[in-house]
Formats: C-alpha cells, sequence, structure tokens
C-alpha cells in the first residue's frame, strides 16, 4: 500500500516508516524538519517538505497520489512548552490535523492511525488505565491531542473514514541505525544515557515521596518495535465509519529508580542521580490497560523487557552521541 507518515523525520515516525518500508509498503514522508532530521527519514522514503499548518502542503501532497493511508505522527509534544505557548499547540496539533483530515477527503485517502497520548487522561483515577477512563488533560499538549482524537471522530460518521487512535504511554528504545533525538530531550531514557555518555553529569529523580515502592513515579515503557508492530495491526484493522481508540503501553511499571538501576547494569557506568522536589502535575503511576488492544488488533508485546529497551537505546546513543547531525535540521539552520 502507498502510505504517507506525517512526522516521519522525528523518533517514531521514522522508525515506523521503517517498519512499513520493511513490509512491502511503499512510503512517503511529510515533514517540515521543525523538530525532526532529514537523516532520519528512511532511504528508500521520499521526502515531501511541508507544514501541516498551510491547508495547501498536505493538500497537494495526497492529490491524485493513490494512496491506501496515512499515518499520522507530526505533532509538537513538549508538555511545558504547551502551557506556555498553547497557541502553538493547537495550531499544529488541532489545527494541523483538520487541514490533513480535509485533504484526506478531497484526496479521497480511506485509513488514518493518529498518534494518540495517555496525556488525554491527566490524573487517572484508577491504574493500569482503561479506554473508558474520563478524559482530564492538565495541559495544552493533552488537549490538543484529545481534540485530534474529536476532529477524527467525526470525520469517520461523516465521511467514512476508517481510523485508529492509539494513545502511546511512554515509547523506548531503538531500531538499528534510527532512534530518539529530540532537542530538548524531556525523556528519561535518553536523558540516563547522555549521564552514561558523560554528555551530562547527573539525572534528576523528580519526587521520591510518592506512594509507590520505592517513592518515585511509575511510568509505562513500550519498546519503539513493538509500538511500531501495532501500527501495521491498526492499518489492517481499520474500518471505513468507525474509529477505534486503543492504549498502547507495556501494561507493565517500571518505577524512575529501577529505570536508573536497569541502565547503570546496561551500560556498567555509574550514572549519578540527584533528587529533585516533585513536579507539579506528575501523577505517581501511569501504566496502560491493555486487553483492549489485545482484543482488537492481537497485538501482544514482543519486547517487554526495559533492559532489552534501554540496551537498544544505548547502542544508538553510542553511535549518535551527538544525536543525528544538528546541520541537518530546520531548526538549527
Ligand atoms: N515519544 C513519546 O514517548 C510519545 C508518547 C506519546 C505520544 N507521542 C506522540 O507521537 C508522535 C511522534 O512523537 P515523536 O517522539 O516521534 O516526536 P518528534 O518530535 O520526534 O517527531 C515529530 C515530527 O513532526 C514534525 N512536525 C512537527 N510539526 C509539523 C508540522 N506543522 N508540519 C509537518 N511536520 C511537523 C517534526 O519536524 C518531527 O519530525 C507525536 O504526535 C507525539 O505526540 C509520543
Amino acid at each position: 500500500m502507498k502510505l504517507l507518515v506525517t512526522g516521519g523525520a522525528g523518533y517514531i515516525g521514522s522508525i515506523v516508516a521503517r517498519l512499513l518500508i520493511e513490509t512491502g509498503h511503499e512510503v512517503v514522508v511529510f515533514d517540515n524538519l521543525e523538530r525532526g532530521h532529514r537523516e532520519a527519514v528512511p532511504r528508500q522514503a521520499q521526502l515531501i517538505l511541508g507544514d501541516l499548518r498551510n491547508p495547501e502542503d498536505p493538500r497537494r501532497a495526497l492529490d491524485g497520489g493513490g494512496f491506501g493511508g496515512v499515518l499520522h505522527f507530526a505533532a509538537l509534544a513538549l508538555v511545558g512548552e504547551s502551557v506556555e505557548h498553547p497557541g502553538r499547540y493547537y495550531r499544529t496539533n488541532v489545527a494541523g490535523t483538520l487541514n490533513l483530515l480535509e485533504a484526506m477527503v478531497a484526496g479521497g485517502v480511506p485509513r488514518l492511525v493518529f498518534s494518540s497520548t495517555c496525556a488525554v487522561y491527566g490524573q487517572p483515577d484508577e491504574v493500569p488505565i482503561a479506554e473508558t477512563a474520563p478524559p482530564r488533560p492538565q495541559n495544552a499538549y493533552g488537549a490538543s491531542k484529545l481534540a485530534a482524537d474529536h476532529l477524527i471522530g467525526d470525520f469517520c460518521a461523516a465521511h467514512q473514514l476508517a481510523a485508529v487512535s492509539l494513545r502511546y504511554f511512554n515509547v523506548a528504545g531503538a531500531h538499528g541505525e534510527a532512534g530518539e533525538d529530540h532537542e530538548p530531550e524531556t525523556h528519561l531514557i535518553p536523558n540516563i544515557l547522555k549521564v552514561a555518555l558523560g554528555a551530562s553529569a547527573s539525572v534528576q529523580i523528580f519526587g521520591t515521596d510518592y506512594p509507590t515502592d520505592d517513592g518515585t513515579a511509575v511510568r509505562d515503557y513500550i519498546h519503539i518495535d513493538d509500538l511500531a508492530a501495532a501500527h501495521l495491526l491498526a492499518l489492517e484493522h481499520a474500518r471505513a465509519g468507525e474509529h477505534l481508540i486503543l492504549n498502547l503501553g507495556n501494561g507493565n511499571g517500571f518505577s524512575v529508580r529501577e529505570v536508573i538501576e536497569v541502565a547503570r547494569r546496561v551500560t556498567g557506568e555509574p550514572i549519578p542521580a540527584r533528587e529533585a522536589p516533585r513536579r507539579p502535575g506528575d501523577p505517581p503511576r501511569l501504566v496502560a490497560a491493555s486487553d483492549r488492544i489485545r482484543a482488537a488488533l492481537g497485538w501482544v508485546a514482543q519486547k517487554p523487557e526495559l533492559e532489552t529497551m534501554i540496551a537498544d537505546a544505548w547502542a544508538f546513543a553510542q553511535a549518535h552521541p551527538h544525536g543525528y547531525s544538528r546541520s541537518d535540521s530546520a531548526a538549527s539552520a
């Protein structure tokens, strides 16, 4: 199938694009390189430089191209930035998604797989978090993703679009030569590995008095390969007129201290840690219920161990100690 991958120069999009190519699909990447890297785009994929905020860009990309579907990863995804600059988040994540959906309808593209997030749930009443949990986002990032989910649902009903929203928890690991390189990096594992590489002095533990076994916050980490595999299944299972919403996590929680300990074992480095107060709005535990995705897609995690995720991320970090070449990024041009 011919597929458009928005955000295919970013961490997750570039790896899902690889898996799509490895399984015989034709991939066109659509990205403005604002937060991604030209070097991350798979060599076999065509790259269209375009911006979702300009309605004509996605329309031109999809017009008359015979696309069987879109995988929509392009977004802004920094919680702190979203609180300071909500307008940016609604413009890219909501208006950008609207422009894409209208371009899909105009171009007759039947299927969509969308990167949603557990940030739509905010502070959950129950953990593991099921899809029936009330969405109560605590920041503009989560709210913008929830708004995009609503848009998608309405387009499915009105235009017979087939869509699956996958609500990711914490994504980790690497796939061969492709891995995680955000600027700024806010994710725990790559930040721990920067300490292991000697690029930063210590890692901060935000909050040591949570009601968890070791007092640090617990999060659900999923290997990027398992996450990517779910996208292929979602493409196969999407049905016209239906919008399926599925949580996508490992179903296992790991505390911040556990993650640091495993990283020490995997890297053989001491990785000094500094304790700091809790960050406002950080819940004690965020773990996905994965019953619905197992039933709907037959998806099962193949790499559930934290060791594997960290070992793969470590191999990427060692091969790319400064990330992808900064000169390839529009952000630094
Ligand atoms: N990384 C995680 O753990 C995680 C967790 C939950 C949800 N998600 C979601 O997954 C998706 C991908 O995350 P990621 O970590 O790969 O992010 P990323 O920042 O690495 O990739 C996003 C890509 O989108 C592109 N982009 C941004 N604005 C654009 C625009 N207006 N037009 C065209 N391209 C644009 C960027 O240049 C970048 O290449 C995002 O939608 C994010 O919200 C990620």
